[in-house]
Protein backbone atom coordinates (compact mmCIF):
# COMPACT_ATOMS: atom_id res chain seq x y z
CA UNK A 1 0.00 0.00 0.00
CA UNK A 2 1.15 3.00 -1.02
CA UNK A 3 2.22 5.61 1.60
CA UNK A 4 -0.60 8.36 2.42
CA UNK A 5 -0.46 11.77 4.42
CA UNK A 6 -3.74 12.33 6.22
CA UNK A 7 -4.16 14.77 8.06
CA UNK A 8 -5.96 13.26 11.33
CA UNK A 9 -8.04 14.94 13.78
CA UNK A 10 -6.95 14.12 17.80
CA UNK A 11 -10.10 12.61 19.19
CA UNK A 12 -8.27 12.10 22.71
CA UNK A 13 -5.06 12.58 24.27
CA UNK A 14 -5.35 11.20 27.90
CA UNK A 15 -2.66 10.26 30.79
CA UNK A 16 -3.32 6.40 31.60
CA UNK A 17 -0.04 6.00 33.35
CA UNK A 18 3.21 6.98 34.74
CA UNK A 19 4.47 9.46 31.77
CA UNK A 20 2.63 6.83 29.48
CA UNK A 21 -0.53 8.69 27.08
CA UNK A 22 -2.92 7.27 24.69
CA UNK A 23 -3.67 9.08 21.99
CA UNK A 24 -6.37 8.42 19.86
CA UNK A 25 -6.72 9.73 16.21
CA UNK A 26 -9.20 10.14 13.10
CA UNK A 27 -7.60 8.93 9.82
CA UNK A 28 -9.36 6.76 7.84
CA UNK A 29 -7.45 5.98 5.39
CA UNK A 30 -4.62 4.84 7.84
CA UNK A 31 -7.15 2.92 9.44
CA UNK A 32 -8.21 1.56 6.79
CA UNK A 33 -4.66 0.49 5.52
CA UNK A 34 -2.04 -0.42 8.27
CA UNK A 35 -1.15 -3.92 9.42
CA UNK A 36 0.23 -5.01 12.74
CA UNK A 37 3.71 -3.84 13.28
CA UNK A 38 3.50 -1.05 11.36
CA UNK A 39 3.88 2.64 12.62
CA UNK A 40 2.75 6.43 11.46
CA UNK A 41 5.51 9.32 11.04
CA UNK A 42 3.93 12.31 12.80
CA UNK A 43 4.40 15.94 12.63
CA UNK A 44 3.96 17.35 16.03
CA UNK A 45 0.86 19.50 16.02
CA UNK A 46 2.31 23.22 16.39
CA UNK A 47 5.89 22.22 16.24
CA UNK A 48 5.90 24.14 13.16
CA UNK A 49 9.45 24.96 13.68
CA UNK A 50 10.54 21.15 14.71
CA UNK A 51 10.70 19.75 10.91
CA UNK A 52 11.17 15.82 12.36
CA UNK A 53 8.48 13.75 12.62
CA UNK A 54 8.15 11.42 15.22
CA UNK A 55 7.45 7.64 14.65
CA UNK A 56 4.61 5.75 16.71
CA UNK A 57 3.61 2.31 16.54
CA UNK A 58 -0.15 2.06 16.11
CA UNK A 59 -1.38 0.62 19.11
CA UNK A 60 -4.94 0.11 18.36
CA UNK A 61 -7.23 0.79 14.96
CA UNK A 62 -10.75 0.86 14.37
CA UNK A 63 -11.34 0.83 10.40
CA UNK A 64 -14.61 1.36 10.28
CA UNK A 65 -14.60 4.20 12.35
CA UNK A 66 -11.16 5.58 10.55
CA UNK A 67 -9.53 5.70 14.20
CA UNK A 68 -6.17 5.10 15.24
CA UNK A 69 -4.59 4.64 18.68
CA UNK A 70 -1.13 5.30 19.51
CA UNK A 71 0.28 4.51 23.45
CA UNK A 72 3.33 6.81 23.81
CA UNK A 73 6.01 7.79 26.67
CA UNK A 74 6.96 10.93 27.15
CA UNK A 75 10.92 11.23 26.74
CA UNK A 76 11.62 14.32 25.16
CA UNK A 77 10.81 17.65 23.74
CA UNK A 78 8.80 16.30 20.96
CA UNK A 79 6.28 13.55 23.48
CA UNK A 80 6.35 16.08 26.22
CA UNK A 81 5.04 18.53 24.05
CA UNK A 82 2.25 16.36 22.94
CA UNK A 83 1.17 15.44 26.69
CA UNK A 84 -0.39 19.51 26.60
CA UNK A 85 -2.51 18.53 23.54
CA UNK A 86 -6.13 19.49 24.50
CA UNK A 87 -8.12 18.00 21.38
CA UNK A 88 -10.86 20.65 22.14
CA UNK A 89 -8.11 23.51 22.19
CA UNK A 90 -8.64 26.16 18.85
CA UNK A 91 -4.76 25.78 18.18
CA UNK A 92 -5.11 21.76 18.10
CA UNK A 93 -8.23 21.22 16.34
CA UNK A 94 -6.31 21.18 13.00
CA UNK A 95 -4.95 17.57 14.70
CA UNK A 96 -1.90 16.10 13.08
CA UNK A 97 -0.35 15.19 10.21
CA UNK A 98 0.74 11.58 9.85
CA UNK A 99 2.37 9.45 6.79
CA UNK A 100 1.72 6.34 7.06
CA UNK A 101 1.48 2.90 7.07
CA UNK A 102 5.21 2.69 7.55
CA UNK A 103 7.41 -0.05 7.28
CA UNK A 104 7.88 -3.84 7.47
CA UNK A 105 5.04 -5.66 9.30
CA UNK A 106 5.21 -8.53 11.90
CA UNK A 107 5.09 -11.44 9.59
CA UNK A 108 4.34 -14.86 11.82
CA UNK A 109 5.04 -17.95 9.73
CA UNK A 110 1.90 -18.78 7.41
CA UNK A 111 1.40 -22.23 9.72
CA UNK A 112 2.22 -21.05 12.83
CA UNK A 113 -0.38 -22.97 15.77
CA UNK A 114 1.35 -21.59 18.98
CA UNK A 115 2.76 -17.66 19.59
CA UNK A 116 4.37 -16.25 22.36
CA UNK A 117 4.28 -12.01 22.29
CA UNK A 118 6.69 -10.27 24.78
CA UNK A 119 6.39 -6.54 25.52
CA UNK A 120 8.75 -4.24 27.76
CA UNK A 121 7.44 -1.21 28.34
CA UNK A 122 5.45 0.54 25.75
CA UNK A 123 6.72 -1.81 23.73
CA UNK A 124 3.73 -3.75 24.62
CA UNK A 125 1.08 -1.54 22.21
CA UNK A 126 2.94 -2.72 19.04
CA UNK A 127 2.26 -6.00 20.28
CA UNK A 128 -1.64 -5.85 20.10
CA UNK A 129 -3.00 -5.73 16.70
CA UNK A 130 -0.60 -8.68 15.98
CA UNK A 131 -1.98 -10.52 19.08
CA UNK A 132 -5.88 -9.68 17.61
CA UNK A 133 -4.52 -10.95 14.07
CA UNK A 134 -3.41 -14.36 15.60
CA UNK A 135 -6.48 -15.08 17.91
CA UNK A 136 -8.14 -14.19 15.07
CA UNK A 137 -6.43 -16.66 12.97
CA UNK A 138 -6.46 -19.22 15.60
CA UNK A 139 -3.02 -19.63 16.77
CA UNK A 140 -2.73 -20.32 20.63
CA UNK A 141 -0.87 -17.18 21.97
CA UNK A 142 0.88 -16.25 25.28
CA UNK A 143 1.69 -12.70 26.12
CA UNK A 144 3.87 -11.79 28.47
CA UNK A 145 4.54 -8.39 29.91
CA UNK A 146 7.16 -5.96 31.78
CA UNK A 147 7.28 -2.83 33.04
CA UNK A 148 8.63 -1.31 36.36
CA UNK A 149 5.38 -0.96 38.21
CA UNK A 150 1.94 -2.22 38.00
CA UNK A 151 1.06 1.64 37.26
CA UNK A 152 2.66 1.56 33.71
CA UNK A 153 1.21 -2.15 32.48
CA UNK A 154 -1.39 0.10 30.94
CA UNK A 155 -2.21 -2.42 28.39
CA UNK A 156 -2.87 -5.03 30.31
CA UNK A 157 -7.04 -5.38 30.49
CA UNK A 158 -6.70 -4.51 26.82
CA UNK A 159 -4.61 -7.82 26.66
CA UNK A 160 -7.12 -9.52 29.08
CA UNK A 161 -9.93 -9.04 26.98
CA UNK A 162 -8.97 -10.47 23.88
CA UNK A 163 -7.10 -13.10 25.21
CA UNK A 164 -9.43 -14.20 27.51
CA UNK A 165 -7.05 -15.07 30.17
CA UNK A 166 -4.30 -13.00 31.87
CA UNK A 167 -1.33 -12.38 30.37
CA UNK A 168 2.16 -12.97 32.34
CA UNK A 169 3.45 -9.79 33.84
CA UNK A 170 6.48 -9.00 35.70
CA UNK A 171 7.23 -5.77 37.23
CA UNK A 172 10.65 -4.36 38.37
CA UNK A 173 9.58 -3.53 41.92
CA UNK A 174 7.30 -6.42 42.15
CA UNK A 175 3.76 -4.46 42.77
CA UNK A 176 2.03 -6.46 40.06
CA UNK A 177 3.23 -10.32 38.63
CA UNK A 178 6.65 -11.68 38.93
CA UNK A 179 9.48 -9.11 40.90
CA UNK A 180 11.77 -8.90 38.33
CA UNK A 181 12.15 -8.55 34.16
CA UNK A 182 10.27 -10.47 32.44
CA UNK A 183 12.74 -12.84 30.61
CA UNK A 184 12.71 -15.09 33.44
CA UNK A 185 8.64 -15.48 32.11
CA UNK A 186 9.67 -16.48 28.61
CA UNK A 187 12.39 -18.83 29.53
CA UNK A 188 9.26 -20.75 31.93
CA UNK A 189 6.95 -20.53 28.90
CA UNK A 190 9.21 -21.83 26.55
CA UNK A 191 10.18 -24.90 28.89
CA UNK A 192 7.00 -25.70 29.94
CA UNK A 193 4.80 -25.68 26.44
CA UNK A 194 8.20 -27.15 25.68
CA UNK A 195 8.05 -30.09 27.93
CA UNK A 196 4.39 -30.20 27.29
CA UNK A 197 5.48 -31.19 23.66
CA UNK A 198 3.16 -27.99 22.56
CA UNK A 199 6.19 -25.80 22.07
CA UNK A 200 5.69 -22.18 20.08
CA UNK A 201 6.86 -21.91 16.22
CA UNK A 202 6.78 -17.76 16.54
CA UNK A 203 8.33 -15.65 19.05
CA UNK A 204 7.74 -11.43 18.66
CA UNK A 205 9.26 -9.04 20.86
CA UNK A 206 9.05 -5.50 21.32
CA UNK A 207 10.77 -3.26 23.88
CA UNK A 208 13.97 -2.03 25.11
CA UNK A 209 17.33 -3.78 22.93
CA UNK A 210 18.45 -5.65 25.62
CA UNK A 211 15.04 -7.53 26.04
CA UNK A 212 14.85 -7.97 22.55
CA UNK A 213 18.21 -9.51 22.43
CA UNK A 214 17.61 -11.85 25.27
CA UNK A 215 14.43 -13.58 23.92
CA UNK A 216 16.33 -13.34 20.88
CA UNK A 217 18.91 -15.61 21.90
CA UNK A 218 16.20 -17.70 23.69
CA UNK A 219 14.12 -18.41 20.92
CA UNK A 220 17.80 -19.19 18.66
CA UNK A 221 18.48 -21.88 21.63
CA UNK A 222 15.38 -23.47 20.99
CA UNK A 223 15.24 -22.95 16.96
CA UNK A 224 12.02 -20.98 17.43
CA UNK A 225 11.43 -18.54 14.62
CA UNK A 226 11.49 -14.59 16.11
CA UNK A 227 10.94 -11.03 14.91
CA UNK A 228 11.80 -7.99 16.79
CA UNK A 229 10.79 -4.41 16.04
CA UNK A 230 13.87 -2.55 16.47
CA UNK A 231 13.14 0.95 17.68
CA UNK A 232 16.06 3.70 15.79
CA UNK A 233 16.04 7.15 15.91
CA UNK A 234 14.23 8.51 12.78
CA UNK A 235 14.29 11.29 10.76
CA UNK A 236 13.06 11.33 6.64
CA UNK A 237 10.91 7.74 7.56
CA UNK A 238 11.22 7.14 3.94
CA UNK A 239 14.72 5.39 3.53
CA UNK A 240 16.68 8.46 2.24
CA UNK A 241 18.95 9.81 5.07
CA UNK A 242 20.34 6.59 6.92
CA UNK A 243 20.09 7.79 10.27
CA UNK A 244 17.83 4.48 11.18
CA UNK A 245 20.58 1.53 10.01
CA UNK A 246 20.39 -1.69 11.76
CA UNK A 247 23.05 -3.94 11.69
CA UNK A 248 22.18 -7.45 9.84
CA UNK A 249 24.10 -10.66 8.64
CA UNK A 250 23.07 -8.97 5.21
CA UNK A 251 24.59 -5.37 6.18
CA UNK A 252 22.91 -2.47 7.04
CA UNK A 253 19.18 -1.89 6.72
CA UNK A 254 16.93 1.24 7.05
CA UNK A 255 14.72 0.67 10.32
CA UNK A 256 12.04 2.67 8.59
CA UNK A 257 11.68 0.70 5.69
CA UNK A 258 13.68 -2.63 5.72
CA UNK A 259 11.90 -2.71 9.44
CA UNK A 260 10.88 -1.87 12.11
CA UNK A 261 10.29 -5.36 12.19
CA UNK A 262 13.28 -7.60 11.52
CA UNK A 263 14.02 -11.61 11.57
CA UNK A 264 15.50 -11.87 15.06
CA UNK A 265 18.03 -14.04 13.71
CA UNK A 266 19.25 -11.69 11.19
CA UNK A 267 20.06 -8.67 13.94
CA UNK A 268 23.81 -8.34 14.55
CA UNK A 269 23.39 -7.34 18.38
C1 LIG B 1 9.18 2.42 14.53
C2 LIG B 1 9.07 3.13 15.84
C3 LIG B 1 7.93 3.01 16.59
C4 LIG B 1 7.80 3.67 17.82
N1 LIG B 1 6.66 3.52 18.53
C5 LIG B 1 6.53 4.15 19.71
C6 LIG B 1 5.35 3.99 20.47
O1 LIG B 1 4.40 3.29 20.09
N2 LIG B 1 5.26 4.66 21.67
C7 LIG B 1 6.31 5.44 22.12
O2 LIG B 1 6.20 6.00 23.21
N3 LIG B 1 7.43 5.58 21.42
C8 LIG B 1 7.57 4.97 20.22
N4 LIG B 1 8.72 5.14 19.51
C9 LIG B 1 9.78 6.04 20.04
C10 LIG B 1 9.38 7.49 19.75
O3 LIG B 1 9.42 7.73 18.37
C11 LIG B 1 10.37 8.44 20.45
O4 LIG B 1 10.25 8.28 21.84
C12 LIG B 1 10.08 9.87 20.08
O5 LIG B 1 10.40 10.09 18.73
C13 LIG B 1 10.92 10.81 20.94
O6 LIG B 1 10.68 12.11 20.50
P1 LIG B 1 11.01 13.34 21.46
O7 LIG B 1 11.01 14.57 20.62
O8 LIG B 1 10.11 13.34 22.63
O9 LIG B 1 12.44 12.97 21.97
P2 LIG B 1 13.84 13.68 21.68
O10 LIG B 1 13.84 15.00 22.41
O11 LIG B 1 14.10 13.69 20.22
O12 LIG B 1 14.76 12.66 22.40
C14 LIG B 1 14.64 12.46 23.81
C15 LIG B 1 15.04 11.05 24.19
O13 LIG B 1 14.26 10.08 23.47
C16 LIG B 1 15.12 9.15 22.82
N5 LIG B 1 14.55 8.81 21.52
C17 LIG B 1 14.29 9.68 20.52
N6 LIG B 1 13.83 9.03 19.44
C18 LIG B 1 13.79 7.72 19.77
C19 LIG B 1 13.42 6.55 19.09
N7 LIG B 1 13.03 6.56 17.82
N8 LIG B 1 13.49 5.38 19.75
C20 LIG B 1 13.93 5.33 21.00
N9 LIG B 1 14.29 6.42 21.71
C21 LIG B 1 14.24 7.59 21.10
C22 LIG B 1 16.44 9.85 22.69
O14 LIG B 1 17.51 8.95 22.67
C23 LIG B 1 16.48 10.73 23.89
O15 LIG B 1 16.98 10.04 25.00
C24 LIG B 1 8.87 4.48 18.29
C25 LIG B 1 10.04 4.61 17.54
C26 LIG B 1 10.14 3.95 16.34
C27 LIG B 1 11.39 4.08 15.53
S1 LIG C 1 14.71 7.52 8.85
FE1 LIG C 1 15.72 8.17 7.03
S2 LIG C 1 16.40 6.26 6.20
FE2 LIG C 1 15.23 5.67 7.93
Amino acid sequence: MALVNERARILANAKVGPNLYLMELASPRIAAAIEPGQFVHMKVPNMEAHILRRPFSVYARDAAAGTLEILYQAVGFGTDHMTRIEPERAEHLSGAELIGPVGRAWEPPADARRALLVGGGVGAAPLFMLTESLVAAGVRTDVVMGAQTEAALTCRARYEALLGAPPLCATDDGSFGREGFCTSLVAEALAETDAAGEPYDYLAVCGPEPLMKIVAGMAAEVGVPCEVSMEKRMACGIGACLSCVVDTVDGKKRACVDGPVFDARKVVW
